[in-house]
């Protein structure tokens, strides 16, 4: 399931639950916080949405508020998909994750992407996963001059006062303004945030598109993460791999619409739908592994868990423990670029504060600091590749620091799931050879701390893997 961006379509070119999250419930009961660890602040979020309705909604709706019309998306086989993996009816069974076909108010039915699956869903061992992050897209293209071909493809077939025209003009101009933020050196990273910076660079705070000019300067220097899988966040106080994400979730859950958004009594609609994504959300559990798990083993490896990673982890039985911390950056020691980005480039932040995100009830909030937040383990052995910024194939090599590949290359095939490793079978290559090989040498791209694992033996560190495979 390779995707190209949501720009595999420009062959165009060529032609009622009211639910308080249990993170509010810990208490003082609370274990103190490691040295180095802060404890993230309780941020009760009330959902007043319906689970099945949220799936809907992400699987079929409009939330993209914009896109190419579907009798020419459609045209071009290349953009569609016989697998229909989120099992849709109607053309949306027709599309691949990333996209969902809509009709807008005037009646023009559009395909609009990349939606919330295209990078928040995955195929692990040929099992597809909705909430898995997608590892295996390409973000190294700059697609500008693809863009400036659809357009002028649209116009020329509907004329410029077409109501088809107006379905694509906001989704068209807002991807072209972030297309040249969002190139990265190799597949498999993500520029979520890049897209997201550019694209709120051209708004003003109440949301309307600034006429072309930006309203910050946008950072030169872009960077990558990897995906996060989507069923922790019923366990997070705090959203993001920095923690930045703050207040109401439902607004930071929809940041992707910010591309093509109307004004904010569109954004408001939008919003109203993600109290069902957020009630989808709670119900949303971590695949199980497919493999077979030695009890035994497994059991010696909780004892060494429950000792060196529990602290900052949690615990997985029972009690199903999570503490909620945020990191600093020289306890953990993993690449501080990603992190140091946010705090350095303060005008995102204040610009998402000042906004009508930050100021319009529910209120939310970006807060960016010098840490990551260590996550939720549940069902960490299908998320590979691990680190926040991907850096490192599987869960043993993260468990033993001074033997991570610094390049390292896989197939991109998710038939190559390393049942020994847990992650991502690859091959150790001596130099960056091409855009499928993982560069740990480039900034912001280092697999260098959480050396938590280095004191194991290989034995230990087997039984380790053993236990983390049932969590
Ligand atoms: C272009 C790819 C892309 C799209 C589209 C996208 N996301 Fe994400 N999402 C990401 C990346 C990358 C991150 C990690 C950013 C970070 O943590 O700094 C992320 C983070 C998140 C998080 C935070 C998870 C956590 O554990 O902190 C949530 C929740 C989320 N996305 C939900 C959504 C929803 C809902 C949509 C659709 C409305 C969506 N995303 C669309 C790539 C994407
Ligand atoms: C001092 C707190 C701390 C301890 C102790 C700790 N970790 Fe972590 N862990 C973190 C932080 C913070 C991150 C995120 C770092 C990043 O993304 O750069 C992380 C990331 C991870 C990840 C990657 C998660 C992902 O989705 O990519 C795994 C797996 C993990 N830790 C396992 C362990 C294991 C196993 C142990 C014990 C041997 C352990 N950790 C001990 C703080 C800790």
């Amino acid at each position: 399931m390779r995707n190209t961006w949501y720009f595999s379509l420009f062959s165009v070119a060529f032609a009622t639950i009211l639910f308080t999250c249990a993170n509010e419930q810990m208490g003082p009961t609370d274990p103190e916080p490691p040295s180095g660890t802060s404890r993230l602040p309780a941020n009760a979020q009330i959902i007043t949405g319906t689970a099945q309705k949220g799936w809907d909604y992400l699987r079929e709706g409009n939330f993209i508020g914009g896109g190419v019309p579907w009798e020419v998306y459609s045209a071009f086989p290349g953009n569609l998909s016989n697998e229909n993996l989120l099992n849709r009816s109607g053309d949306n069974a027709k599309l691949p994750p990333g996209f969902n076909v809509f009709t807008m108010p005037s009646g023009v039915k559009v395909a609009g992407g990349i939606t919330c699956f295209g990078c928040h869903s995955a195929k692990v061992n040929g099992q597809f996963v909705a909430g898995l992050g997608n590892s295996v897209m390409d973000f190294t293209q700059d697609n500008s001059q693809l863009l400036n071909l659809v357009d002028f493809g649209i116009r020329g077939r509907y004329g410029e006062s077409s109501p088809e025209w107006k379905a694509y003009e906001a989704y068209g101009r807002g991807a072209k303004a972030s297309a040249p933020y969002t190139i990265l050196p190799f597949v498999g990273i993500n520029p979520a945030f890049m897209l997201e910076q550019a694209s709120v660079a051209h708004r003003q705070a109440n949301l309307n598109w600034n006429g072309g000019q930006t309203v910050f300067s946008i950072p030169k220097e872009v960077i990558g993460s990897d995906v996060p899988p989507l069923w922790n966040v019923k366990k997070k106080r705090a959203l993001y791999y920095n923690g930045m994400g703050r207040g109401d979730f439902t607004k930071l859950l929809m940041q992707v619409t910010v591309v093509a958004v109307e004004d904010t009594s569109t954004a408001r609609s939008i919003n109203n739908n993600f109290k069902d994504v957020m009630a989808w959300l709670q119900t949303l559990q971590a695949p199980k592994y497919p493999g077979t798990i030695n009890a035994a083993l497994a059991q010696q490896g909780k004892t060494l868990f429950q000792e060196n990673c529990e602290s900052c982890h949690g615990k997985y039985d029972g009690d199903n423990y999570y503490p909620n911390l945020l990191v600093e950056l020289e306890k953990v020691g993993t690449d501080p670029v990603y992190a140091r980005y946010f705090v350095e480039n303060p005008a995102f932040s204040n610009w998402y504060n000042q906004s009508w995100y930050g100021q319009s009830s529910p209120k939310s909030q970006a807060i960016p600091s010098l840490g990551y937040v260590a996550p939720p383990l549940d069902g960490i052995w299908a998320s590979a590749p691990y680190l926040h910024n991907g850096s490192v194939p599987t869960l043993d090599d993260l468990m033993n620091s001074v033997d991570r590949p610094a390049f390292w290359r896989r197939s991109l095939s998710d038939k190559d799931y390393d049942f020994d490793k847990l992650g991502w079978k690859y091959s150790r290559e001596s130099t960056a050879k091409d855009k499928q090989t993982y560069n740990t040498e480039l900034k912001g791209y280092g697999n260098q701390g959480h050396r938590f694992g280095d004191k194991f033996s290989a034995e230990q560190r087997k039984a380790v893997l053993e236990y983390l495979k049932g969590l």
